[in-house]
């Protein structure tokens, strides 16, 4: 027996192409939307190049030109104008979602968060208490599913609640199956954690927390990312309540659970590539530190070989041109 080559198999780009055991196909990446009602013209999104705050008008040319790239896979986040701190108004939102299906019909599969940050004044993902130090996690749960119900009867193909409240799975499920709604799917972010991942979205999504809360952050709803045990009882739970797609959030800093939950569990994963992950590629290949294309494909390369079916990416529009198909 001669000594074991190695490298033999990597010689030459066939070789390579046949012996590749971890492929992105472009038809498993779904694409971030951000749609505002206030402002009069799109807004781009710092850090995220060829991301936009778009408004009613550029959210459907946007998406036309996505379609015509190849993407046709959406996760939609509405924002609108007027915050409020309950008794929240979805017209804005699920006007968008009507708008788009009526343009596009069933061309374009569409995701829609269901958060309440970018509607509450204060920017937590849920109703407060009285004295703003809590959530209500009761209260919040009754307006998430309120605003699923709303969201899928505008024509959502799926509602990806991204809150973090106890129960609101069922909730979401119960609400949907009871108003004629039992086609809409629920992609749970099951496994969100309290990450600082997420800056470039809260900008985008006026979703930042405000600074006159008593309650400062998000870290008594989201995952400690010590606490890695939570996100397997957390996902296990969403897919006893009904989730039918299990999300883990943000990617590459937690693919050791996505790797475990996935194996664990026998449901669809997706991974998000979150604002803050994005970005700090591009900076990286701003600075002359790394080549875009390349970190991006290896970025989701790590996603897929970790478990993800399915990768949520700023850059999914790229995808294509990126992926050479
Ligand atoms: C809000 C929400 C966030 C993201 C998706 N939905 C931010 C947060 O929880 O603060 C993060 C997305 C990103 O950073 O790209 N519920
Ligand atoms: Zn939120």
């Amino acid at each position: 027996m001669g000594r074991l080559s190695l490298r033999r198999l990597r010689l030459s780009p066939p070789l390579r192409a046949l012996a590749r055991e971890v492929e992105i196909p472009p038809d498993k990446l779904i694409q971030p939307l951000f749609v505002v009602e206030k402002p009069a013209r799109r807004e781009p999104v710092p850090g995220l190049a060829g991301v936009h705050r778009e408004t009613p008008a550029t959210l459907l040319a946007q998406v036309e030109a996505d379609l015509e790239s190849g993407i046709d896979k959406f996760l939609l986040f509405g924002v609108p104008a007027g915050k409020r701190e309950r008794d929240f108004d979805h017209d804005f939102t699920a006007g968008q979602l009507a708008a788009l299906r009526g343009q596009f019909g069933q061309d374009a599969w569409i995701a829609v968060d269901v958060c309440l940050c970018s509607y509450t004044t204060h920017g937590h993902c849920g109703i407060l208490d009285d004295d703003w130090h809590q959530v209500d996690n009761d209260a919040s749960v009754e307006a998430l599913a309120a605003a699923a119900a709303a969201y899928a009867a505008a024509g959502a193909d799926c509602v990806a609640p991204s809150d973090m409240m106890d129960g609101r799975v069922a909730a979401i499920r119960a609400a949907l199956d009871a108003s004629g709604q039992e086609q809409t799917a629920i992609m749970s972010y099951a496994a969100k954690f309290h990450s600082a991942f997420y800056g470039p979205f809260r900008l985008a999504a006026d979703s930042a927390p405000a600074r006159n809360v008593p309650l400062r952050d998000r870290a008594t709803y989201q995952i400690d990312p010590a606490r890695p045990a939570d996100a397997l009882s957390s996902a296990l739970r969403d897919a006893a309540e009904g989730a039918d797609i299990l999300m883990v959030k943000p990617g590459l800093p937690c693919l050791d659970v996505l790797r475990e939950l996935s194996a664990e569990i026998p449901r669809p994963f997706a991974v998000y590539q979150t604002s803050g992950e994005q970005a700090s590629l591009e900076l990286l290949a701003r600075e002359g530190l790394a080549d875009l294309d390349r970190v991006q494909l290896e970025t989701w390369t790590a996603m897929r070989r970790a478990g993800a079916d399915m990768i949520i990416s700023y850059a999914a529009r790229r995808g294509r041109t990126l992926l050479g198909r």
